[in-house]
């Protein structure tokens, strides 16, 4: 029935629902979403923090759990409290490098479980103490360079059971007990450059460690002594630059306890009894470095080259003038030789004659003003002749060394090279020729090197190139001319090098690419043509776009061409450049971007626009790229981000807009980057009211895109705010808070729950009446205009009371005193709804005479019929209901039928059951009353009042 669409919200259900919202308010409240802004750090993709340079004092408080690695360095950090690190149980790494900490509190690291790396260098420690380290039980690097250690106490390392470096240079030690004893996996320990004068194995703990690199440089040593075998897997041993005034003591009894020890640097070092020291290592020695040595260097290297298994030798910074033949004769075994760094101008001819097996040749950083005959009678791969003076390569330098793999001659004043320098390499992959002010290449590459693969010829004094230039390096795939002095290039210039990735013609001043230029350079992925001066004014399509043939070309940089203002790109500049991922032409003094000059490269995935003077772009200028995943738009002098709303970037994570000239971020500008993760805009102007309400917000509290540094956003307006921080503006006034909306409705659900429950529970009827109201309010003013009545009145009676309404009244009425009654059981029409049978039957009518009685009090209908006619009592001011009451009912009983009630007051009633003994008056009356015309309810019509109600007075 009807009922049911009363009540659509069920009161459970409503409740429920209330609760719910309710709850999810609370949790809001209780918990304010954490947001992802931090105060002065950026969290990386691979979870790092980067925290540096930010001038902290403490430890920063909002670095979120997942991040696994903190880089703190030059920071004023001066002391690390237990309360710090406590929400980071997830790091594997933390840099506090060059920071002020002087305490640590013990405990500090207690959750630092999985902690692996400590950089702690650079700082002010004096004293390692226990508890300092407690908890790093995963620390495997522990940094500790440059602090002013001069203590170490017993336990300090006790948890660092898994740690295998330590260093420890640079700080006050004189002694080193303490070290070793709790850090049994320890293999590379550094104690350089402390005060340690005396090294006796009985300091340390005496049992045996997996020790394999220890570094003792720079003390002030006198004595190395080893009683025992605690070193057994020691491979490097570095003792330089000790025992300066008297030469070091060696006490080591057994030779065989350092029977691992592969490389020995003693440079700068004075022993005692150098012979004694050697053939310690006499079986294992690999390499060692004889750099800075004093005494005399040639009885040193003999005595060492009778070590078998010497391969690697270096002695440099030794002042060294010449090579004679009599200096390495016993060096058969050498495979290295590094005489860099000495003042040679001269080797003689056989120097290397004895060294049968060498291979690698350095003498880097003397003053040789040619290629030595030497090393043609050798049979090396690598040669490093850099930093000399050679002026001239003749063309028999490198004859018949056709090993040669690799040529080290940059920093020589070479100027020029001849055709057949290079024409034995044959094997030659690496040349390095940079900075050694070269104008001519002549035809060095031309025919030779067929091998090459890396030629650098960076800032040299090119001008030009020939057709044909590169001709023979058809191996090459790595060519530096970055910083000469290129002024176009032509076609044939890059002729042969079908194997060239890379090409680097930075800083140079290219003015024109004439056509054809690359078309050579089929596997190119890599193009440098930075700060030239490439000239384009106008975005007309030009006839030759310049890397029409670069169809594999990955990476193009044209930034920085040095322009007058106001430039342009033709819009057909990209042509052909259909793998492109990077393009960087920022800082060109751009003024437009023609829509598609973006047609051509569909792959783009890194675009630098940054440095143009663009203030606007073009809404359709990134449809052909919508791969695009980072972007640079950087001093754009952009007012606003409005066309990325129709840019459709979906894919794009990384935004930079720094330094433009939007003051306002709107939202939906954000809301259109879904994939967003990135957000780099520092150095706006931005405006800190209203307008920004929601970056705010949204900047502090969205988990899904990291804006940097956003707490060092500036107020630029209004200016009583200039100064401020934007993220510090208070917003609450601008914004309803959605979270007290939420609060308000649920309140108000909450309330109308407990109404509705309430209300159904005792006013269920009530509710019902309502619902019964509201339709024969619609039904009346659906039926406002038929005003034709079909019946004198509508009877509404309890079928209990049917006999006395068909004996007495339809009698009386109907035959006696002639009026059409309408009478449910006969005139209701069937099909219709009760309901709608009775506001029909109460519309037709003009009157409605309720039967009164206990039973029709009590009967659901019949209540409806008077809720009915009396609300066209108050709807069309038309008194239409007569009340007959067959019996007393007193007025209590009415009472919840409170409608009725004040119906009683004031309208029409009739009493049967004191109308005993005057029939025909009560006929009368009622006759006079369905005489009554359809006055608006007034004086008349209570005049026709005789009797009082039954039971009570009505106007109490
Ligand atoms: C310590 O390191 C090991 C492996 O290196 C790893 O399996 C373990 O989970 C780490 N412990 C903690 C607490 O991170
Ligand atoms: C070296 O051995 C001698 C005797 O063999 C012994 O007296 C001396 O104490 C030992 N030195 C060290 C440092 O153990
Ligand atoms: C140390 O050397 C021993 C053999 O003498 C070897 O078993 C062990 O693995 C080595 N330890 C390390 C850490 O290299
Ligand atoms: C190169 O080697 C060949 C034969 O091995 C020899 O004849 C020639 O003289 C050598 N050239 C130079 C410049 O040493």
């Amino acid at each position: 029935m009807k009922t049911e669409m009363a009540m659509p919200l069920r009161g459970i259900s409503l409740c429920s629902f209330g609760i719910l919202c309710f709850l999810l308010n609370l949790n809001n409240l209780i918990s304010p979403a954490a947001g992802y802004v931090l105060k002065d750090c950026r969290v990386t993709r691979t979870t790092q923090a980067i925290c540096q340079k930010n001038s902290f004092n403490l430890f920063p408080k909002d670095i979120p759990l997942i991040v696994t690695s903190i880089d703190l360095s030059q920071n004023n950090i001066s002391k690390l409290n237990n309360a710090d690190l406590k929400n980071l149980p997830n790091l594997l790494s933390l840099n506090l490098k060059c920071n002020s900490i002087s305490i640590i509190e013990s405990g500090t690291f207690v959750v630092q479980m999985s902690l692996e790396v400590l950089n702690l260098n650079s700082n002010r420690l004096c004293k390692l103490q226990e508890g300092m380290f407690d908890g790093l039980v995963n620390l495997t690097e522990l940094h500790l360079t440059s602090n002013r250690i001069k203590t170490v106490a017993p336990g300090s390392f006790k948890s660092l059971t898994k740690l295998k470096f330590l260093d420890l240079g640079h700080n006050k030690l004189h002694q080193l007990k303490n070290i070793l004893q709790h850090t049994p996996h320890l293999q590379y320990l550094s104690i350089l450059a402390n005060n340690i004068s005396n090294f006796h194995s009985w300091e340390l703990s005496n049992t045996s460690t997996e020790l394999v690199s220890l570094d003792l440089s720079l003390n002030e040593l006198r004595v190395f002594g080893l009683s025992a075998d605690i070193f057994p897997n020691l491979t490097r041993l570095n003792l330089a630059n000790n025992g300066r005034k008297n030469g070091i003591v060696w006490d080591v009894n057994d030779t065989s306890y350092l029977r691992r020890v592969s490389k020995l640097y003693i440079s700068g070092c004075r022993l005692q009894e150098q012979q004694k020291v050697l053939e310690t290592f006499n079986s294992s020695l690999i390499f060692l470095k004889l750099n800075q040595m004093r005494n005399n260097l040639r009885v040193l290297i003999n005595i060492s080259c009778k070590i078998p298994s010497l391969t690697s030798l270096e002695v440099r910074k030794n002042d060294i003038k010449y090579i004679r033949s009599d200096m390495l004769p016993l060096c058969t075994n050498l495979k290295v030789l590094n005489i860099g760094s000495n003042k040679l101008i001269d080797i003689s001819n056989n120097s290397f004659q004895s060294l049968r097996k060498l291979n690698i040749l350095i003498m880097k950083s003397n003053r040789l003003k040619s290629v030595p005959y030497a090393v043609r009678k050798t049979a090396i791969s690598k040669l490093d002749l850099s930093y000399n003076n050679i002026i001239i390569l003749r063309c028999d330098d490198f004859a018949n060394m056709t090993r040669l793999s690799m040529l080290h001659l940059n920093n020589n004043p070479l100027s020029a090279l001849q055709d057949c320098v290079f024409k034995d390499l044959v094997n030659l992959k690496f040349l390095m020729l940079q900075n050694s002010n070269i104008s001519k290449l002549n035809s060095a590459f031309i025919k030779h090197l067929p091998n090459l693969q890396v030629l650098d010829l960076s800032n040299n004094q090119l001008t030009l190139l020939d057709h044909g230039q590169f001709k023979a390096l058809n191996s090459l795939q790595n060519l530096t001319l970055q910083g000469n002095k290129l002024q176009k290039l032509n076609k044939g210039n890059f002729n042969g090098l079908s194997n060239l990735t890379y090409l680097n013609l930075a800083s140079n001043v290219i003015a024109k690419i004439n056509i054809g230029t690359f078309g050579d350079l089929k596997a190119l992925k890599t193009l440098y043509l930075m700060t030239n001066r490439l000239k384009y004014t106008s975005e007309k399509p030009i006839n030759d776009p310049p890397f029409a043939e670069l169809s594999q070309l990955d990476t193009l940089y044209i930034s920085g061409q040095h322009r007058h203002l106001k430039s342009a790109f033709p819009q057909n500049l990209l042509k052909g450049l259909t793998n492109l991922s990077l393009l960087n032409i920022r800082g060109n003094q751009l003024i437009s971007l023609h829509p598609d000059i973006f047609n051509y490269t569909p792959n783009l995935n890194k675009l630098y626009l940054s440095a143009n003077d663009l203030r606007d772009l073009p809404d359709n200028l990134f449809s052909p790229i919508q791969k695009l995943k980072a972007l640079y738009i950087s001093q754009l002098n952009l007012g606003s981000l409005d066309f990325l709303l129709l840019a459709n970037l979906t894919e794009l994570k990384f935004l930079q807009v720094r330094k433009n000239a939007f003051s306002v971020i709107s939202e939906t500008v954000l809301q259109s980057l879904p994939a967003l993760k990135y957000l780099d805009m520092k150095f706006n102007s931005f405006s800190c009211n209203c307008d920004n309400a929601w970056f705010i917000e949204w900047v502090k509290n969205n988990k899904k895109t990291q804006v940097l540094d956003a707490y060092n956003f500036d107020c630029k307006f209004p200016p009583n705010l200039k100064g401020k921080k934007l993220l510090n503006i208070d917003i609450r006034s601008c914004t309803v808070d959605i979270g007290f909306i939420c609060y308000i409705c649920t309140a108000c659900a909450v309330i109308m729950t407990i109404a509705v429950s309430f209300t159904h529970h005792f006013l269920q009827w009530h509710l019902v009446y309502t619902y019964y109201l509201m339709l024969a309010f619609l039904y009346n003013s659906k039926h406002k205009n038929k005003r034709a009545h079909q019946y004198d009145a509508f009877v509404s009676y309890n079928a209990n009371d049917e006999g006395w309404v068909l004996g007495e009244l339809l009698p009386n009425l109907e035959d006696e005193q002639g009026w059409t009654l309408c009478l449910h059981h006969r005139d209701f029409q069937p099909g219709k709804s009760i309901m709608e049978n009775i506001t029909d039957a109460i519309y037709s009518s003009r009157k409605t005479i309720c039967v009164v009685s206990r039973d029709y009090l009590k009967s659901e209908w019949c209540s409806r019929e008077i809720q009915v006619a009396s609300f066209r009592l108050f709807d069309e001011q038309k008194d239409v209901l007569i009340l007959v009451f067959l019996e007393d009912i007193p007025m209590q009983q009415l009472s919840p039928y409170y409608r009725m009630r004040r119906l009683l007051k004031r309208q029409t009633y009739l009493s049967w059951s004191r109308a005993d003994a005057h029939p025909d008056l009560f006929w009368e009356k009622l006759r006079q009353a369905l005489d009554t015309q359809e006055h608006p309810m007034g004086e008349h019509l209570r005049l026709t009042v005789e009797e009082g109600p039954p039971g009570e007075r009505p106007d109490q």
